[in-house]
């Protein structure tokens, strides 16, 4: 069974997306009383008109995700368009901290793939509170960014998103990286088919996609996120060991300790089965670093919010 903790924007899109594929069944739960039942009757209604063979549950209690071996944390409150992510840290760590605290007690073996914002430093908080293994930590993040920047790129160089490679790394946030020696487009790097300004123009846009969809439609995104989890959720419970650029803890790997980043890794069914350490020049990794250490202030200070 999966279950989706949040049953706002995010939390259903993932559950549409998932119900799709007819992965598993779904248990959708939300701490606002009837809200999860509600979606999980709508997505119920919907899944018998497409024909589906998947049962979708609604709960407001967080002891009805036992059993599950994949939980999705959705949960927590959406950036306004005059906010950072990083700006949420206060708001979202106490919603953390109840989180973590039920999975550890009702899915204490599931792998748990978590989009709450900030995400590094979520995750992080996440990892800490369920004390655990690493690889059973996931945080949401670069499918997205990376999804964001081969879309832009498609639109520009008429190539199919399909057949590019994007790569961003470190922060979901202000200081994510963009790589484009490491994006390759038909096999070729990005640094060899677009130009200065046209891979300035894909790494803003990148960078100020989330922002923009709040300002022109008053609320945070949902369906690329959505769709992001479900192939990342498909490639653990299918053990298909895709990859996929995600937050994980790193522990040596690209010379950094004791921080919840983005970097590509092999997701199946023990979460992360792999870290892949991608070859960066010099400068690049001293942009990672400088990501890596936004992300480490941010965990701090939400480990005094958190007393961990
Ligand atoms: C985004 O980038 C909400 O962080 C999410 O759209």
């Amino acid at each position: 069974m999966i279950t989706i903790v949040g049953a706002g924007r995010v939390g259903v899109s993932a559950a549409t997306f998932l119900m799709v594929r007819e992965l598993d069944d779904i248990t959708l739960i939300d701490i606002i009383p009837g809200r999860a039942e509600g979606e999980a009757l709508d997505l119920g209604h919907a899944a018998s008109i497409l024909g589906l063979s998947i049962d979708i549950r609604g709960s407001s209690d967080y002891k009805d995700m036992t059993g599950s071996d994949l939980v999705i944390v959705t949960a927590g409150f959406p950036r306004k368009a005059d906010m950072t992510r990083e700006q949420l840290l206060q708001k979202n760590a106490d919603v953390i901290k109840s989180v973590g605290e039920a999975i550890k007690e009702y899915a204490p073996n599931a792998v748990v793939l978590l989009t709450t914002n900030p995400l590094d430093m979520m995750a992080y908080g996440l990892w800490k509170v369920t004390g655990f293994e690493r690889n059973r930590i996931i945080g949401f993040s670069g499918v997205l960014d990376g999804g964001r920047l081969a879309y832009y790129i498609s639109r520009k160089l008429g190539v199919s998103p399909a057949s590019i490679d994007p790569c961003v790394i470190g922060q979901h946030g202000q200081k994510m990286v963009v790589v484009p020696r490491l994006t390759f487009v038909g096999g070729k790097p990005l640094t060899e088919i677009a130009s200065t300004s046209e891979i300035e123009e894909f790494k803003k846009a990148t960078l100020d996609a989330g922002r923009k969809i709040i300002e022109l439609r008053g609320w945070s995104s949902n369906h690329g996120p959505g769709a992001g989890l479900a192939i990342m959720a498909e490639s653990i419970k299918k053990d298909q060991k895709k990859v996929f650029y995600a937050s994980v803890y790193l522990d040596g790997e690209y010379g950094v300790n004791d921080v919840f980043a983005g970097v590509p890794v092999v997701l199946g069914r023990r979460g992360v089965e792999k870290i892949i350490e991608l070859p960066l020049t010099d400068e690049e990794k001293k942009e990672f670093i400088e990501s890596v250490n936004a992300i480490k202030k941010g965990v701090s200070e939400l480990m005094q919010i958190l007393k961990l």
